[in-house]
């Protein structure tokens, strides 16, 4: 299993810059070509939500535009910038595992050698994130069928980063989750977006890991709560699953840089053979 998860795409609408000044739709295509070009090839793409900015049609028209060019399947979940409904109708021809209901968006893919669980964490009119009910509960359904190793994919990361900027609007409830791991030690990776940072801790046996914006990122700021952001540039995680050692996650970087060259001894140090 190779699995690209990108994150926090914020797509505007058709001529509309991210701040007024970043082209963000310009962007997130040209990373979409990347993605396709790739000679190792994922087997699917992640997306953690915050497909858009503001949550309006026209961003969601876009969206599914240029998503709609990928080669791979896609699994998609809302972050707090989206519009349940609006992000439902825009992705559910790309992704009909989301299922029909925009309240209650949870799936599990159970193709691979792990299984995959899917979960929505926004709250309509909220920044911060929140375990509905219904969420906790199939969660806890899908981790009490089998013993099958199990990541989970929301958009707000279940516990605070120590970030001041972005704790306040982490999930409230993670603890709730929490929970989950202790119960079921098959649950070993929970994967978010939303702090625009790759950003890793650990609780128990489970790996607690954000993936980085594709376009803008925000820095990791203990003490200043002030609402930063960067164009640093963007990236996505892969993650790997390598036979006898479990996942391996690493960090792309969606900047454009020069190589890579193929490492040549002739050049690395003339004449002495190193
Ligand atoms: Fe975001």
């Amino acid at each position: 299993m190779f699995l690209a998860q990108l994150s926090d795409m914020h797509f505007r609408s058709r001529g509309a810059r991210l701040y007024d000044f970043i082209d963000v739709n310009a962007r997130n295509a040209e990373i979409i070509n990347r993605v396709n070009a790739l000679t190792e090839r994922p087997d699917a793409v992640i997306v953690t939500g915050d497909m858009v900015n503001c949550g309006e049609p026209g961003e969601y028209r876009l969206a599914r535009h240029i998503l709609g060019q990928l080669n791979y399947p896609l699994y998609v979940i809302p972050g707090n910038h989206d519009n349940k409904a609006l992000f439902l109708d825009a992705f559910s021809g790309l992704c009909p595992q989301l299922g029909q209901d925009p309240e209650n968006m949870a799936y599990a893919v159970d193709e691979f050698p792990v299984r995959l669980l899917f979960i929505d964490t926004s709250v309509t009119g909220a920044s911060w994130g929140h375990l509905s009910d219904f969420t906790l509960g199939w969660l806890e359904d899908r981790l009490s069928r089998d013993d099958k190793e199990s990541y989970v994919f929301m958009h707000h990361p279940p516990v605070a980063f120590g970030s001041a900027q972005m704790d306040p609007i982490a999930c409230r409830n993670g603890e709730r989750l929490l929970a989950l791991i202790e119960r079921f030690p098959q649950l070993t990776r929970v994967f978010c977006g939303h702090v625009h940072r790759m950003i890793a801790t650990q609780y128990r046996q489970a790996l607690i890991c954000s993936a980085p914006s594709t376009v803008h990122q925000v820095p990791y700021l203990h003490t200043d709560p002030r609402p930063y952001y960067s164009l640093e540039p963007g990236a996505m995680m892969m993650h790997n699953l390598v036979p006898g050692v479990g996942l391996v996650t690493s960090y792309h970087s969606l900047a454009n840089y020069e190589g890579p060259w193929l490492y040549d001894p002739r050049t690395s140090c003339p004449g002495e053979g190193c």
